[in-house]
């Protein structure tokens, strides 16, 4: 087992993508922590639920604290709680930007980018205090290359993930043994999509991606078979033809050490 012996920390691991990486990784021998504002549907030795809603600091330091005290540290983190509640009850409809009242966007925001942003600083000052390496992972999308017309402020949120991963991956650089990376699915069969399934099926004319896929590439990016993958590198899951695509988006570095390459850009 790849990763016995280990901790890793996922949020909003109680459902869905979260809920099957928490498993994966439980399978793969890690000693699981979920933070989540609800509660999975069953823990045991391997899998601890810690009640946490990520918008708020404490309670991702919270998490970091009681996630330390069975295992000491914690050396895999997932930043995966996300919402999408521009179309959740409004399915496919082009209003959505318009319609989105502040509060909500201020929501999603905070959940989809922020949490990300200090859940990875947290996770990574722990694991460069403690000496051990680690890795993080950022849930992502495809919509942060292809934007929903539908979601346009998460399209927007997870277009922040992937840059701000990207520039985390060259602030550490490739030597770091502290990774971080990030997943954008397409489709993925979820409770976030459960009104739109349908629609999507019809519409997009392709299968959902389940859940168990996208854990596979969490943990292909964790234990990377190529020692080489750029630090802050991007995997890309999706459906095309009916088969399951699986691309490391690699990326020109503005800064790579002191050096500034225009030619990359
Ligand atoms: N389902 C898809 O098609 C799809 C595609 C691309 C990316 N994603 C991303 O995958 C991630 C997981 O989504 P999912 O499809 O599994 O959805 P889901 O609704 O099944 O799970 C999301 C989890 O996040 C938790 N959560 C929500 N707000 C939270 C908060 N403030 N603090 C802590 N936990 C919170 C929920 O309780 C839930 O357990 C999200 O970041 C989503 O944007 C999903």
């Amino acid at each position: 087992m790849a990763l016995t012996g280990r901790a890793a920390v996922i949020t909003g691991g109680s459902s869905g993508i979260g809920l099957a990486i928490a498993n994966m990784l439980k399978r793969e021998g890690a000693k699981v922590i979920i933070g989540d504002v609800q509660k999975p549907p069953s823990t045991d030795d391997s899998i601890m639920y810690c009640p946490c809603d990520v918008t708020k600091f404490k309670d991702l330091e919270n998490l970091l604290h009681q996630s330390c005290k069975p295992y000491g540290h914690v050396s895999i983190w997932v930043n995966n709680a996300g919402i999408q509640s521009e179309t959740r009850h409004r399915p496919f409809s082009n209003k959505a930007m318009m319609d989105t009242v502040r509060e909500n966007v201020q929501k999603i925001l905070s959940i989809n980018l922020q949490a990300v942003i200090e859940g990875s600083k947290l996770a990574i000052r722990h694991m460069k205090d403690h000496g051990h390496g680690g890795s993080v992972i950022n849930m992502s999308s495809l919509s942060a290359f292809i934007p929903l017309s539908n979601a346009p402020v998460y399209s927007a949120t997870k277009a922040g993930v992937n840059q701000f991963t990207r520039a985390a991956g060259l602030h550490l650089g490739p030597e770091n043994p502290i990774k971080v990376h990030a997943i954008c699915p397409g489709f993925v069969d979820t409770p976030l999509i459960s009104d739109m399934r349908q629609m999507i099926e019809h519409e997009v004319g392709e299968k959902l991606i389940s859940a168990d896929e996208i854990a596979s590439a969490a943990l292909e990016l964790i234990s990377p078979k190529d020692p080489n993958m750029q630090n802050g590198s991007i995997m890309k899951v999706y459906m095309k033809d009916g088969k399951l695509i699986k691309e490391v988006f690699d990326f020109p570095g503005a800064f790579r050490g002191k050096k500034v390459l225009f030619k990359d850009l």
